[in-house]
């Protein structure tokens, strides 16, 4: 049988793929041998011999003889074998393939894998987003941060919201003073200070009090700086475990852009009533134009808030969006007076009123957010470690 029959009989056997590699001759494969035990990591030709970077030394005694080629774009080192026989196996010489081609990972896949890795395996981050307004995003944001507190993770609340109100849920804690002059809106400062600690241990980053000079500076900053916020809360330097919620505008804008280009996990409030029910797609397509195919998003949830059972629409429509949504139902909160109570005392929910309906619905939906962060930690981990 002829070498050549022999190689492509090998390559169909372990599934390679012959075009890749250039055969080469007996007395050549002993060249190659001598030329890599004479040099630990002798690196060669890869593109062909006229290029650039050809390393493998010559014999100066036989300056003809060929040079291993492969055809490939990169420089490729001679790996450290080990002397263990069982690697001469066919299955050795398969994970040794699978082990190429894994380090063989595309750019993009290379590029994310720092972010990916900071934001998804240290911390979690959390947009809260609706197309419309007025539906309970504040309310949440506050609520849901605070249930997270108390389930033992570190917690910031962040307000992207030019409303400011994500503040008024909280109270500071004692001996901290007021940080309506503060915020994340004015200039650079560090976020450490310009939060505020809360009594409910959620460390709290308003949006701040600013004019419309500043604020249009701002969004101009945040237009055409679009890792802005990745690049901030990285700079916070937050504990392993940490979790961020991040309050935003309704609808289309520049803090949802930002917020959903850092979110592991996009929470879409909705009433369920028909004005919620129709701007759903338009939320949707916004998180998917902003999220883009980032791996690092786990995936869209959906919180019905204000449910109100007394009334036949509210039901059905709270019925239609769990069949419609099925699995991505992150929850449901009733319609509870004590939520507005909680806000006239600047205080969330589980504070003011740990009883009452809405607590247990939000302690519910927590709980649900924290085990879909642990299954999507575990796959992501798991992909991670199979690179
Ligand atoms: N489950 C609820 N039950 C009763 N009132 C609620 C509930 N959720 C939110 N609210 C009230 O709805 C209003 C709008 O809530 P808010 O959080 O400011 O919405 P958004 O941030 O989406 O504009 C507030 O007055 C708030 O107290
Ligand atoms: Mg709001």
């Amino acid at each position: 049988m002829s070498l050549s029959n022999d190689i492509s009989g090998l390559f169909k056997w372990f599934g390679g793929r012959p075009e890749h590699y250039q055969e080469i001759p007996h007395n050549d494969l002993q060249y190659a041998d001598q030329e890599s035990s004479a040099h630990e990591s002798a690196e060669v030709d890869v593109a062909g011999g006229d290029a650039q970077g050809v390393h493998a030394q010559k014999p100066v005694d036989d300056a003809e003889t060929p040079v291993l080629k492969i055809k490939r774009s990169s420089t490729i080192v001679a790996p450290v074998v080990s002397s263990d026989a069982s690697v001469w196996s066919s299955t050795g010489l398969q994970e040794l393939l699978a082990e190429r081609a894994r380090r063989e990972v595309s750019p993009s896949v290379e590029a994310e894998a720092p972010s990916a890795q900071s934001l998804l395996e240290r911390v979690k981050v959390i947009a809260v987003v609706s197309a419309k307004g007025g539906v309970g995003k504040t309310t949440l944001s506050a609520s849901l941060a605070s249930a997270m507190q108390r389930a033992g993770r570190p917690v910031v609340a962040l307000d992207l919201d030019p409303q400011n109100a994500l503040q008024h849920h909280f109270k500071a804690r004692v001996g901290v003073g007021s940080c309506s002059a503060l915020g994340i809106a004015h200039a650079e400062q560090d976020w450490h200070v310009c939060g505020m600690p809360s009594d409910s241990g959620v460390f709290v980053l308003p949006y701040g009090d600013i004019d419309e000079v500043r604020r249009l500076d701002f969004e101009q900053q945040l237009s055409i700086t679009p890792d802005w916020l990745a690049q901030r809360l990285a700079a916070m330097d937050l504990e392993e475990g940490a979790v961020v919620f991040i309050d935003t505008p309704p609808g289309p804008s520049i803090y949802l852009r930002q917020a959903l280009s850092v979110a592991n996990e996009a929470v879409v409030v909705s009433l369920a009533d028909a004005a919620s029910y129709t701007a759903l797609p338009r939320i949707e397509g916004l998180i998917q134009a902003y999220t883009a195919g980032r791996k690092s998003f786990m995936g869209t949830t959906y919180l019905i808030n204000q449910v109100d059972e007394a009334r036949k629409l509210s039901r059905d429509i709270t019925c239609i969006l769990q069949e419609l949504l099925g699995k991505k139902v992150l929850g449901l909160v009733h319609h509870d007076p004590s939520i507005g109570d909680a806000l006239a005392y600047n205080r969330n929910i589980l504070e003011h009123d740990p009883q009452s309906v809405a607590s247990g619905d939000i302690l519910d939906c927590s709980g649900a957010l924290v085990t879909r962060i642990a299954a999507a930690t575990a796959v992501c981990v798991q992909q991670y470690e199979s690179r």
